[in-house]
């Protein structure tokens, strides 16, 4: 990325697993399983990441445009409360929720920093350009790496006292179990007085839940068959994807929307790369997707678990989704 804007960006890039090598060994893995499933985390190719915006403007998914408002109503309160620290944020895409936050650190007129931390290297380097461009008193440090397998890349920023920031319910998409393991890795790299940012969808009901995954238009479907069109492009795969059905359910045990692709029939599919040929039955599925679901009570209690203290809350007027800020404790 050049270095522009008197030197107010820098890209940082850790050793982010080669991609190739990862994606083809979890997806050997994943499809060798029974039951068949793939890591989540391979939906965000920039076809993926493409597609991801478009859910956002869909107006089933309700997560981005309640976190949104939710963001914007509380944007000045939310930054006194964070102390202006530096901003760290996972995932943040192109940061269009992050930004009021953003435009409320230059309210206060001094030098601020957000860094920006994103496995899709194209809309990393885009997010920060942008930014850096509209606000003359930000530094961004942007970090391109896979923090959800490694949360310790983090300490490449070097920062002494930061905020994390993880919006977008992305902390669903891991089990409670790996929730509590990656905040405690988040966690061992605070110190007291940083910040914990979590952006997470609340449980309701089913109408409400089920259509924010399934919607009309088939812009969800479609970004659930790309993972098996990016199977094809980059592992040479010979997924006839109109041959798997997009289907989104409410586990209500286990409190959470799941994403699968159900193969309408019988059928093998070749993985040049892999030197594999899956074997699928008739109506079996590939898990692709968790997004789990929580009540503001148990957001306290998975937060206490991992070492986090609830400081502050903020909720839409439908109490759909929270903004929760933690300490370390
Ligand atoms: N974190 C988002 C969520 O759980 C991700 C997401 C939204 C998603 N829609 C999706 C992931 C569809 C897979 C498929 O809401």
């Amino acid at each position: 990325m050049p270095e522009t804007h008197d030197g107010r960006l820098q890209l940082y890039a850790t050793a982010v697993e080669a991609q190739h090598e990862a994606f083809a060994r979890d997806v050997a893995r994943g499809l060798s399983s029974l039951p068949k499933w793939l890591p989540a985390k391979y939906f965000y190719d920039d076809a993926g990441s493409r597609l991801f915006e478009q859910i956002c403007a869909l107006p089933e998914y309700y997560l981005y445009r309640t976190e949104k408002a939710i963001l914007a109503t509380y944007a000045a309160d939310i930054a006194a409360a964070l102390d202006y620290l530096p901003l760290v944020e996972l995932g943040p895409g192109n940061a269009s929720k992050t930004q009021y936050l953003l435009a409320a650190y230059a309210q206060r007129g001094q030098p601020f920093c957000y860094c920006p931390v994103d496995i899709s290297r194209t809309m990393l380097c885009a997010t920060a350009q942008r930014l850096v461009a509209t606000y003359p008193q930000l530094t961004v440090r942007a970090l391109h790496a896979d923090f959800a397998a490694q949360p310790q890349a983090l300490a490449i920023l070097d920062l002494p006292r930061k905020a994390i920031a993880f919006l977008g319910s992305s902390l669903g998409n891991f089990t409670p179990a790996e929730s509590v393991a990656f905040l405690r890795q988040l966690v061992a790299l605070m110190r007291p007085g940083d910040a914990f940012l979590l952006g997470i969808d609340l449980k309701k009901s089913p109408a409400v839940l089920v259509p924010a995954y399934d919607d009309a238009q088939g812009v969800t479907a479609a970004f659930n068959r790309n993972l098996l069109e990016r199977i094809n492009r980059e592992l040479g795969g010979h997924f006839d994807v109109r041959r798997f059905a997009h289907v989104a359910l409410y586990n209500e045990a286990e409190g959470r929307i799941e994403m699968h692709l159900r193969s309408d029939r019988a059928q093998e599919v070749a993985i040049e790369a892999l030197g594999l040929t899956v074997a699928f039955a008739e109506g079996e599925t590939i898990h692709t997707e968790n997004s789990y679901k929580y009540t503001a009570e148990e957001v306290a209690a998975l937060g206490q678990q991992a070492g986090l203290r609830l400081e502050r809350t903020w909720f839409d007027p439908r109490r759909f989704f929270l903004v929760a800020l933690f300490r370390p404790c």
